[in-house]
């Protein structure tokens, strides 16, 4: 399928696309003047993950994000996006107290922010039903397994989930229970090439993977560290396709330079009055 860059991404389109076997591209953002970017190059998802804890606000881990930060950044790239399928990542506490706050929230993210779906780690029991509830309110989900990094404190790593048969299997399970509880896509997040590959074929949704190799249905990144922009730790599967932080501090280093040195803002850089000359600097020699 040839992309046409000026029709909305809609849910079918997604499913079509798995059909064809044609890959599904996936993409985070947090701001305006990113998204704008990331959408202008034809990304067919883009999640406002509650990543933005870490590569954007600066805190250790996704445990603190709050629904009003990610509704804040949320509105933003909205305004940037006119094609890609917007997701707002539902943060820690925003869905766990009870189905009406989760359905609360959720509806926030569509009507407030201007997200098209919402996504939502895990697949446990209460969270298929609130999973349920979503979707009969007419909010798109999107399921998340595998290293789902909201559990942190319950499991204490970020390391690769489903390396043995036991634990490959509950998430299989759990794949299965999203499907059937009706989301329109699963997140697979770091878990064996082998293991995506099984899920993705067992499932009529698409598969977006992030370090989960090649055989899903279309792939996700962090925006930031996609772009060498991150300053944390860089998992294995990530490939820095360019060095961002290298190129900012090399323009930043050099206007600092030339503030130092006196060199900028040289004449091209000011704006110029004649009279404002004569009346009060007639004494000075121009530089
Ligand atoms: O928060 C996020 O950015 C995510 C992606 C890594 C899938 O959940």
């Amino acid at each position: 399928m040839s992309e046409n860059l000026n029709q909305r991404v809609i849910i079918p389109d997604l499913i079509k696309k798995k059909r064809k076997g044609e890959k599904i591209v996936a993409l985070t953002a947090y701001d305006f003047p990113t998204a704008k970017i990331v959408d202008s190059v034809g990304v067919d998802i883009v999640l406002v993950g509650d990543s933005l804890g870490m590569v954007v606000l600066g805190y250790a881990d996704t445990i603190p994000v709050t629904m009003d930060e990610m509704i804040h950044h949320t509105k933003a790239v909205s305004r940037g996006v006119k094609r890609a399928l917007v997701v707002g990542d539902m943060p820690y506490m925003s869905f766990q107290i009870s189905k009406q706050e989760a359905v609360r929230n959720a509806f926030r993210f569509v009507k407030e922010a201007g997200a098209r779906a919402v996504k939502i780690e895990g697949a446990s029991p209460f969270r298929l039903e609130i999973i349920h509830a979503l979707i009969e309110a007419e909010v798109p989900v999107m399921g998340h397994v595998g290293l789902t990094p909201q559990s942190v404190n319950r499991i204490g790593s970020f390391k690769v989930r489903g390396k043995n048969k036991e634990e490959a299997d509950q998430i299989i399970n759990q794949a299965e229970k999203l499907e059937e509880a009706g989301v329109f896509s699963i997140i697979l997040e770091c878990i064996p090439l082998e293991l995506a590959e099984v899920i993705t074929d067992r499932l009529g949704i698409p598969t977006i993977g992030i370090g989960a190799g090649r055989f899903c249905d279309g792939q996700i990144l962090v925006f930031h560290d996609l772009l060498g922009y991150s300053t944390g730790y860089l998992p294995k599967y990530v490939k820095k396709y360019v060095d961002l932080n290298k190129i900012f501090i090399d323009g930043i280093s050099q206007y600092v330079k030339e503030v130092r040195e006196n060199t900028f803002p040289s004449d091209v850089y000011s704006y110029h009055s004649r009279e404002i000359e004569r009346a009060f600097l007639s004494r000075k020699t121009k530089k």
